[in-house]
């Protein structure tokens, strides 16, 4: 679609010396300091959106698609994935906020407000004549400045966290998404099952908590009290026959993607018989088949069957004569689950090259029990103590779906945020004491450069008072005061060696009064702060850095 005038390989009619200095495009150009602005403004019109649902008082967003599925959440990067957005910057910081999610999992809110403001902060000095090159590089200073003071002055290295810290961090996390004593319950709950998945890292040696091995069930009914954490991986589902034991002990596991229902010819084959017992043969024939699979799987000692596909009555005769349990119709990634967990690999074939079919015992995984129980009405099939790694599974109850929904996502980062403390073991205070004192120190150290990035780090360190502004604001607090306040807190800190234990200052948003966040346990782990500014300055550079924007029209029918 886009080409010079005279093109089709001809130079045009003034040669190529001359060619015209216009280009010839089925859509439109914006350029300049126009596309910039565009850009800024559908950037903060994502924030916009966002803005109100951050920190513990924030409110929470009900969001119905195009099939009237609703969702309701208080969760920045759900919020967002759900939104269809368009346009391509604000897409950027969509894709931010995804980005923080699988990171960190937690500060999805807080990373694409701060990157709104850094743009529109950005785009006022770009109006002022600074070149965005001066702001990009300053803001990038910033940004390694941040990182540096938070690692050297504001993180806390707590070695071996306790339970109380941890404790605090899940509690931070959940208080902006459940009230009051639900999010202890839920805090407490995340740490057992964290604590429960511990493993160590094969390489290291350094302990890791795989958030992944926490599996979360839904069930309606009851209230969140009556949610229970589980030791073992619970998949929903039952036996496939009555007749088959509940309980393995030493359980021999085969995961198949295969069915286990008499084999049919397939559609379309026609086989002419004119010897009546023949035909009987056939029939005989496919029902060994499977008969012969099965006799596969239960010689290689397997005792327990997971299948993706069917499980008929015959197949299940043989099963139950070995004393075997099977379980038909599983989810294909509750499968995977278990077979990274116990070992078993995950078979969509017996057959071999030359259309032989084994199975050998090194294919099954093992794992200390295999349980049916009932949970909430419904039966479960429960995988304790797996070869490879331990896993445990979290039962939730509530009044309805959506706000079931809801607590797994609160869950889940609660989990994240568990982890990164756990694992890095620093945190640093919450409520805006991190950005508060990021605030000051970047402004001095803006005042001791010497070169044209100054104005771009002080813009930067007014940017980070958006967070504390902005939790303020959803509490219902007079923001300027607040920040007044904390300001002049960190400004101390940073000043007078005497109150250097005020850099843990932050904001209670439940009793609006500035305190000691440390010690009121409002923390949060280091690394998610630090991936934040990271990530948020690399976005608003990104699309700084545009200055020419090209979209074709979409093509025409028929072209
Ligand atoms: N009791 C509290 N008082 C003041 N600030 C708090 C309190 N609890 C949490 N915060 C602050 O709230 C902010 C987190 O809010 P929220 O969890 O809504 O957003 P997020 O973590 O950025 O995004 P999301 O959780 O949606 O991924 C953090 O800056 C944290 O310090
Ligand atoms: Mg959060």
């Amino acid at each position: 679609m886009m080409g010079m005038p005279g093109g089709g390989g001809q130079p045009g009619p003034q040669g190529p010396a001359g060619t015209k200095d216009q280009l010839y495009l089925n859509g439109e150009r914006v350029s300049g300091q126009e596309v910039r602005t565009q850009n800024v403004t559908a950037a903060l019109s994502v924030a916009n959106v966002v803005k109100s649902s951050l920190g513990p008082i924030g409110l929470d967003k009900m969001l119905v698609d195009d099939l009237g599925e609703v969702t309701i959440t208080n969760d920045g990067a759900t919020i967002l994935a759900n939104l269809e957005v368009e346009h391509p910057a604000a897409r950027v910081l969509v894709q931010l906020s995804e980005m923080q999610d699988k990171e960190v999992g937690d500060g999805t809110t807080s990373v694409v407000i701060l990157a709104s403001e850094m743009l529109k902060r950005a785009n006022e000095l770009v109006k002022n004549s600074i070149h965005p090159t001066s702001i990009m590089s300053g803001y990038r200073l910033a940004m390694k400045e941040s990182i540096k003071f938070i690692k050297d002055q504001l993180a806390v290295k707590t070695d071996k966290i306790g339970r109380e810290v941890a404790f605090n961090i899940a509690k931070t996390t959940l208080s902006s998404k459940i009230f009051g004593r639900e999010s202890e319950f839920f805090a407490n709950l995340a740490i057992d099952a964290m604590t429960m998945v511990k493993t160590e890292s094969a390489d290291t040696g350094k302990p890791v908590y795989p958030v992944k091995s926490v599996g979360i069930i839904k069930q309606h009914g009851r209230s969140f009290k009556d949610s229970q954490l589980i030791h073992g991986y619970v998949m929903y589902g039952g036996r496939a026959g009555q007749g088959m034991p509940r309980t393995i002990k030493n359980a021999k596991i085969a995961c198949l993607d295969i069915d286990l229902r008499k084999s049919k010819m397939q559609m379309g084959v026609q086989v002419v018989v004119t010897d009546p017992k023949k035909l009987e043969d056939i029939r005989q024939k496919e029902a060994d088949i499977t008969r012969d699979r099965i006799k596969l799987l239960l010689n290689a000692g397997a005792n327990v069957v997971f299948t993706t596909k069917g499980c008929d009555d015959m197949a299940i005769k043989y099963f139950v004569e070995a004393g075997a349990l099977a379980v038909r119709r599983c989810k294909k990634e509750d499968l995977r689950r278990i077979s990274k967990l116990t070992g078993a690999q995950m078979m969509i074939t017996f057959a071999d090259m030359d259309g032989n079919e084994s199975f050998t015992p090194d294919m099954l995984g093992t794992a200390d029990e295999v349980i049916e129980e009932r949970f909430a009405d419904d039966d479960h099939i429960v995988i304790k103590g797996g070869k490879n790694q331990s896993a445990c599974s979290v039962l939730l109850r509530g009044a309805n779906m959506h706000m079931l929904d809801e607590v797994e996502r609160s869950l889940h980062d609660a989990l994240c945020a568990i982890k990164r403390a756990l694992e890095s073991a620093s945190v640093v205070p919450g409520g805006g004491a991190v950005e508060s004192a990021l605030s000051i120190h970047l402004e001095n150290f803006a005042t001791s450069l010497g070169s044209r990035e100054q104005l771009a780090i002080a813009e930067f360190a007014s940017a980070m008072l958006v967070i504390p502004k902005q939790l303020s604001v959803n509490a219902a607090q007079d923001a300027s005061d607040m920040v007044a306040k904390l300001r002049a807190a960190h400004n101390a800190s940073q000043t007078d060696p005497t109150k250097a234990e005020m850099k843990h200052y932050g904001m209670d948003c439940i009793s609006g009064k500035i305190q000691n966040n440390l010690q009121a346990g409002i923390i949060e782990p280091a690394l998610s702060k630090v991936k934040m500014i990271q990530f948020a300055t690399e976005a608003a550079i990104t699309v700084l850095r545009i200055d020419d924007m090209i979209k074709l029209a979409p093509a025409q029918e028929g072209q």
